[in-house]
Parts: C-alpha cells; sequence; structure tokens
C-alpha cells in the first residue's frame, strides 16, 4: 500500500511537470516587439550647407545630393550663403520637422552650442560634414572630413622643395574664423618653422572664393612686387584668382612664381597642365557616400567613429596632363 501510494505521487508530479512544461504560459513572450530597423528609405535628413563659394563646395553639394537620390533617402537641404545665422535658422527648422539626423558643414568654427543642445534635447544626432566645429564632444555624433592640418604641412613641404627651401611667400586664407583657414594656416606655418630662410611676406583671407583671391593677390603684388617668390592659398579657387592677378602684372605664374594650393578640383588641374599652378593638395569633397551610411547607423541607435578622415594625395604639375581625365569634380 505504502509503495503504491510512492507510485501514484511520483506519477502525478510527473504529469504536472509535462503539463507545465507544454502549456503555452511557459514560453518566454517578448513584452514589446523588438523596433524595426531603418533602411535608407525610411530616412529623413537635414543638410545646412555653407554656400557655393568654390568648385570645391558645389562637388561637395552635389556628392551629398546626387547620394541622397542614389538611396532614396528624404533630403532637406539649405544653402545659407556663407551667413552662420541662416545656418543655425536651418538647424532649428530641422528640429521642428524632426528629421531623423541632421549634417551641418559650419562656416566658422565658434557660435554652435546653443542649436546643437537643442538638436541633442531633440534626441537629434548633429554631423559635422567637412569642417569642425569647437563644442563639446557630447554635442556632435561624428565628424566626417580631412586633416586640414596636415594638407598645410604637405603644402609646405611642396613649396620648400619648389623654393630650394629658400624664399618669401604670400599666403591667401580662408575665410577668417573657419576651420580649414585655422588649421592650414597652422600646419604650414608649424612646418616652416624649422626653416629658416623660408619667409611669410604677407598673410591675408581671400574668403575662399576667386575674385577675392584675385583681389588680395593685387594688393601683395602692389606692396611687394618681384620680392614674392610663393603663394599659399588655402584653397585652388584663391589661387585661380591670384593667377589672374599675376599674369595681369606681367608676370609667369607657375615659373616667376610658384603657387601650392588645396582641394584638388578640376580647374586646378587645367592650370597645371597650362603651367600656371604648381602643385594642390587634395581635399576630398565627395563625403555624401561616408555621410548617408553614418546617418543611417545613427538613426538605428548604432555607434560610429568620432572622426571619419577621408584619404587624400598631392598631385603636381609633372603627371597634371594624366590625371586630369580622372578627376570627377
Ligand atoms: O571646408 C573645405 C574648404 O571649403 C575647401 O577647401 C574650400 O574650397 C571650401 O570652400
Amino acid at each position: 500500500m505504502k509503495r503504491s501510494k510512492s507510485v501514484y505521487w511520483s506519477t502525478a508530479l510527473a504529469l504536472v511537470l509535462m503539463l507545465v512544461s507544454c502549456s503555452p504560459a511557459s514560453t518566454v513572450q517578448p513584452t514589446t516587439a523588438p523596433a524595426a530597423q531603418k533602411t535608407y528609405g525610411d530616412l529623413v535628413v537635414g543638410f545646412a550647407q555653407i554656400g557655393a563659394e568654390s568648385e570645391w563646395r558645389t562637388a561637395e553639394t552635389n556628392s551629398i545630393q546626387d547620394e541622397a537620390k542614389n538611396l532614396g533617402v528624404e533630403l532637406k537641404f539649405s544653402d545659407a550663403q556663407q551667413k552662420q545665422e541662416n545656418q543655425i535658422k536651418a538647424i532649428r527648422s530641422f528640429i521642428a520637422q524632426k528629421v531623423d539626423v541632421i549634417g551641418v558643414a559650419p562656416v566658422v568654427t565658434t557660435g554652435w552650442e546653443t542649436v546643437f543642445q537643442e538638436a541633442k534635447a531633440a534626441g537629434i544626432p548633429i554631423v559635422l560634414v567637412d569642417r569642425r566645429a569647437d563644442v563639446p564632444d557630447d554635442l556632435f555624433a561624428t565628424f566626417i572630413g580631412s586633416d586640414f592640418v596636415l594638407e598645410g604641412q604637405n603644402a609646405c613641404k611642396e613649396m620648400a622643395t619648389l623654393l630650394g627651401n629658400k624664399g618669401n611667400i604670400v599666403e591667401l586664407e580662408g575665410t577668417v574664423g573657419a576651420g580649414p583657414a585655422i588649421d592650414r594656416k597652422q600646419g604650414f606655418h608649424d612646418c616652416l618653422n624649422g626653416m629658416a630662410d623660408m619667409k611669410i611676406l604677407a598673410s591675408q583671407s581671400g574668403d575662399f572664393t576667386r575674385a577675392k583671391g584675385k583681389e588680395v593677390m593685387e594688393a601683395f603684388l602692389k606692396t611687394h612686387g618681384k620680392d614674392i617668390n610663393g603663394v599659399y592659398a588655402h584653397n585652388d579657387d584663391m589661387a585661380l584668382g591670384a593667377i589672374q592677378a599675376i599674369e595681369e602684372a606681367g608676370l609667369k605664374p607657375g615659373q616667376d612664381i610658384k603657387i601650392v594650393s588645396i582641394d584638388g578640383v578640376k580647374g586646378a588641374f587645367e592650370a597645371m597642365v597650362a603651367g600656371t599652378l604648381n602643385v594642390t593638395v587634395e581635399c576630398n569633397p565627395v563625403l555624401g557616400p561616408q555621410f548617408f551610411e553614418v546617418a543611417l547607423k545613427l538613426a538605428n541607435g548604432e555607434s560610429v567613429e568620432k572622426w571619419v578622415k577621408s584619404n587624400e594625395g598631392i598631385y603636381r604639375q609633372e603627371t597634371a596632363a594624366q590625371d586630369l581625365p580622372n578627376r570627377k569634380y
């Protein structure tokens, strides 16, 4: 009797266990469905562009707009016509429209904290495209662009080679307060520190435009005339303006005065083929593909690198004719 009771209990226990394990209540049900991953077709992105001051800037704008079309991203694009206040207005309007990600090419480095805070409070990541901003790290997700200090150093080394380490240089600077103007100057001047016979005669902003580059070069020529051996221009457009000024002054650009600039746009290659520009240090404007790749990751809550660096080369007169057909911008 004792034995049959224990058999009874163990059978009952086994039955209960079986029932429990088969019951639907024992399977773990997710309390909420996992968030669906966004695709490019779901993305709404705002881009606050500086303007159209140079061939380079136009190439960057084309890259962003073309890539958005290719990927099916909804792009809200704003052209600030070189004014920071317009870029800030555009960012505020993107926040109001609840875009997924905001890209901005800051015209100058300072004055961004308040509006970036507003984007952060709205949960919208900021991506700095091509130019840096002086803000704390938590106010932007990533910076996609070049090492401008390195570009300045490379330009200086090229100039030293062209001048045989001895000569007087005039410098056409970019927009006052802009990241590339500050950094390209620093890189060039740091490298010059070790070269006693290379001197900067004068530096002035040409605002990254061809017209101002020409105007400033005319003034440099009036003041320093034939003492000038080299022109360092922070971008190709200003160098192309300077070439015109030098020709109009009856001198031969590329020969009487050596010229080194930065960007690597088609116009610079054409000038090198014509023998009027000596070197261009590349700065890559084709940032559309990297920008949208990063934007999609951020919209899906994935982490991204703090600086997505561009790979760039140096192009000289000697190989320009062979390089020119391959230039896309
Ligand atoms: O920020 C990149 C710089 O801006 C380019 O060198 C220049 O051409 C442009 O306007």
